[in-house]
């Protein structure tokens, strides 16, 4: 119903700027959320770009001026600005910074909000719920600030995380965008794709961030896309390294380290090899598995030789086992 998702973007509207408000315009919000993120290196321009800002370490500070200014509790619950349970009613948000989900357009759909200090005993994130205008899987993080140059440059960096994305921006890197918390979905590409046909995939130097990435990257071939990848070293993610590094570095960085996902893929199965060559067949499969997802035969062929020469086998083999591979999926 259009009037409901009207009245759910005009209450998360709201949302935003009374968590900015509170951040910019009251000591609690300026000596915790606002030094929060200067401590992150972010500038007070970055911080205004992102709309950034700083929900009150209350129960129902938000709620209650939300209802007081006339919003209805109806879609407080349903954006889960609120959580309503036996009567009595909770901001979602409470003493969290927050980072506004926009669309395409710059709308507002929904939020993360980070919790100050790591502990053990709460999430790190906690986003909003999956609702009438925020679809999680149809939504990249920064799109309406980087669409422009994802156009321009031809290509988009795709992060894990919010803080990737700002500090990316900050560092004059605008093409980047972020899945933030979800798997990449074929939803997501296809926004990017309506940009460019490039993508690059920055994952943090962690075992999670590379496991996860392989799988979404699939979907990118899928797509009939073209990826790169650029591993960041141990320990560091997109944000942190941008943020230890000049923007120079950074870039130079970016160019060095970025190679074609087929070929990072196939040296990376080969490391696996090595020290295991009863898996090598498994491997080989693998990676045949992500070549079959290419639409076009001649990139696949193409695919075909370097993997034969990187994983030193033959190139029959390897189009032995896309036959069958695609055999099997009809
Ligand atoms: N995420 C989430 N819920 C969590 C942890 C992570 O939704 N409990 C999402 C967030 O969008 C986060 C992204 O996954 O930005 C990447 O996670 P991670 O690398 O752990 O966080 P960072 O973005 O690096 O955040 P920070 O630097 O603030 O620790
Ligand atoms: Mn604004
Ligand atoms: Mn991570
Ligand atoms: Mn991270
Ligand atoms: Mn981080």
């Amino acid at each position: 119903q259009a009037n409901e998702r009207e009245s759910m973007y005009l209450v998360s509207e709201y949302a935003s700027k009374f968590f900015q408000n509170t951040m910019w315009k009251t000591d609690v919000g300026q000596a915790i959320g606002l030094s929060y993120f200067k401590e992150r290196g972010f500038t007070s321009e970055t911080i205004k770009k992102f709309d950034l800002g700083y929900s009150p370490d209350e129960w129902d500070a938000f709620t209650n001026k939300a209802l007081g200014d006339g919003y209805k509790l109806d879609y407080l619950e349903k954006t889960g600005l609120t959580i309503v349970k036996e009567e009595k009613r909770f901001d979602r948000f409470k003493g969290r910074v927050m980072f506004p989900i926009h669309s395409m357009s710059g709308r507002v759909l929904g939020f993360g909000g980070r919790i100050l200090t790591n502990t053990k005993k709460a999430a790190k994130y906690l986003n909003s719920p999956e609702s009438d205008i925020y679809h999680k899987s149809k939504v990249l993080y920064g799109i309406y600030y980087a669409k422009q140059a994802i156009a321009k440059e031809d290509n988009c960096y795709l992060v894990e995380g919010y803080t990737d994305v700002i500090q990316f921006h900050q560092s004059g890197i605008d093409n980047t965008v972020s899945s933030s918390g979800t798997a990449l979905t074929s939803e997501q590409i296809r926004l990017i794709n309506r940009l460019t046909r490039n993508i690059t995939v920055l994952f943090d130097g962690d075992a999670a961030g590379t496991r996860a990435s392989m799988r979404g990257i699939d979907l990118i071939l899928e797509q009939g896309m073209n990826v790169k990848v650029c591993p960041f070293p141990e320990g560091e993610d997109p944000d942190s390294f941008a943020r230890a590094n000049s923007e120079e570095e950074l870039k130079e960085f970016l160019e060095e380290n970025s190679s074609d996902f087929i070929s990072y893929k196939a040296s990376l199965l080969m490391k696996e090899a090595k020290s295991d060559p009863i898996k090598k067949a498994e491997l080989i499969r693998d990676m045949v598995n992500s070549i079959a997802k290419i639409p076009d035969n001649i990139q696949q062929e193409v695919y075909i030789q370097e993997c034969s020469r990187i994983m030193d086998i033959s190139e029959n083999v390897l189009y032995a086992t896309l036959a069958q591979i695609q055999k099997k999926e009809g």
